[in-house]
């Protein structure tokens, strides 16, 4: 098929005054009209010496820009045909919609890649980052990882990484456990699928608590899992219901620690309750240890895993919000009896989270920054916290600490999702409560206010603006943003 060239629809302006070299303007004008179906395929392009007349350049440059454009495979040479546009080689750009995907958390979070807004949940204190030391541990990080040798790496990770690691949970954790038991990940999410990977649980039920973090109920459908609910209560999970309602559930997702998003620690004998179902039905634990030591009401209790003798308990840890979600890195400690399966797992379908990044943590926590970094942290947000309490309208039912956290319980009727739904527009970002439960319909609404970002300057007209918008269920107009 042969389709006339037209100059008219391909107008080549060269630029001598631009630094763009002209071999690259030719070709980008003619890459574009091709890509958007001005040049249709077969359509003969004038040869280099027209083309070269044409424009008032050298043979050589249409040339090279003809010879580029075949490297796209975007033309080719038909001999004495000259050279003629591809069929279709890659797809018309302006037939590609923006493909949206359902985002894991669209009742929770804003959307992708937004400056954080006060009351945020998932942000760290981005003011408290400890940014240029990390500039330079990474810099330092990316000069040796660039002279070292380049071979395979581990997939469960740097071995001085995992042994950093490993130290430091005995520290934080009260986890005694061996280098090679741990494996990192790119944060939380990874953590689980490369668990779920390696328990092969698919087709089987899962507990999941009532509320928790809406990611673990979805992520396990994703699986082929079937979450159960279990309710939460002022010890954590009732261990009791589950057995009540999925006696055979192949294991168990829990944040004994803190719970998400009550802030309640699971009681010991919840948790020896919970270890002897697991022992009974041959069942598995994974434990949810997001928030780590950052404990703000005094002293974190032990991980779930500090005391597994008979190794049931999958610790997934995260630094997103000891350090920065911005770091994407976590890591998965199994038990002993399974660590060569999860190694071998990682080794093939889940490798390991970037090197450089690696390197840069391995010094951040072998030279004392990161439990420095930490206590830092308790302290600011635990003063964030009081802060917040103290200022927040006394008309709003405050009554829990959870985690990071503090929960508005809002009188029902109230719509929470709508309402965290509208904040934005006002300069805030609380989260709805509602959507953490099984049954947001049934679920009491309420607000959880993340108080990392609450910097004192910001607090007044945040609290302001949050009353407002609590008194006022219609749209409400404030002047200025609070952030
Ligand atoms: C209960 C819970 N688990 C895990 C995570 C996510 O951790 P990561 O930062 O590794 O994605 C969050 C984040 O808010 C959370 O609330």
């Amino acid at each position: 098929m042969t389709a006339p060239w037209d100059a008219g629809r391909v107008a080549i302006a060269i630029d001598r005054s631009q630094s763009t070299p002209i071999t690259t303007q030719i070709m980008s004008t003619l890459r574009a009209a091709i890509v958007e179906g001005r040049l249709r395929p077969g359509t003969r392009l004038p040869s280099w010496l027209d083309m070269a007349a044409q424009l008032g350049v050298s043979r050589g440059t249409v040339k090279a820009a003809y010879e580029a454009l075949a490297d796209e495979l975007l033309v080719y040479s038909a001999g004495a045909a000259g050279t003629r546009v591809a069929e279709r080689a890659v797809p018309r750009l302006t037939e590609v919609k923006p493909i949206r995907i359902a985002r894991p958390l669209q009742d929770l979070e804003r959307g992708f890649s937004l400056k954080p807004l006060p009351f945020q949940m998932g942000v760290p204190a981005q003011d408290a980052f400890p940014a240029k030391l990390w500039a330079r541990l990474r810099t330092r990080a990316v000069r040796a990882n660039a002279m070292a040798p380049v071979g395979p790496t581990d997939p469960r990770g740097e071995p001085d990484l995992r042994a950093q690691i490993a130290a430091q949970l005995a520290i934080t954790r009260g986890i005694c456990c061996h280098p090679d038991q741990i494996i990192l990940t790119t944060g939380y999410k990874n953590g689980l699928s490369l668990t779920l990977l390696a328990l092969g649980a698919h087709g089987r039920t899962a507990w999941v608590e009532d509320p928790c973090y809406p990611v673990a109920r979805m992520a396990l459908t994703i699986a082929g899992l079937k979450p159960v609910p279990v309710p939460v209560d002022g010890k954590g999970i009732r261990v009791d219901l589950g057995v009540r309602a999925a006696p055979d559930a192949a294991l168990a997702i829990v944040t004994p620690g803190q719970q998400a998003p009550t802030g309640v620690t699971l009681s010991p004998e919840r948790r020896r309750a919970l270890l002897a179902w697991t022992a009974r039905e041959d069942a598995w634990i994974i434990e949810d240890d997001y928030l780590s030591e950052l404990q703000l009401g005094g002293r974190a209790a032990p991980a779930m895993a500090a005391d597994d003798p008979a190794g049931r308990v999958i610790h997934i840890g995260t630094f997103g919000k000891t350090i920065s979600p911005a770091l994407g890195l976590g890591f998965v400690v199994a038990p002993l009896a399974l660590a060569e399966r999860f190694g071998e797992v990682a080794g093939y379908l889940n490798p390991a989270p970037n090197v450089t990044t690696q390197l840069a943590l391995t010094d951040f926590l072998a030279d004392g920054h990161f439990l420095r970094h930490l206590r830092h942290m308790k302290s600011l947000y635990r003063e964030r916290r009081d802060d917040l309490h103290a200022r927040l309208d006394p008309s709003i039912a405050v009554d829990a600490f959870a985690g990071l956290a503090v929960i508005a319980h809002l009188p029902r009727g109230h719509d929470d999702v709508a309402l965290a739904k509208r904040a934005p527009e006002l300069g805030i970002a609380p989260c709805p409560l509602s959507v953490w439960y099984a049954s947001p319909a049934e679920a009491r609404p309420g607000l959880l206010l993340c108080v990392t970002n609450l910097r004192k300057q910001i607090l007044d007209k945040a609290c302001d603006t949050l009353a407002a918008l609590i008194d006022d269920p219609a749209p409400v107009h404030l002047p200025a943003r609070a952030a």
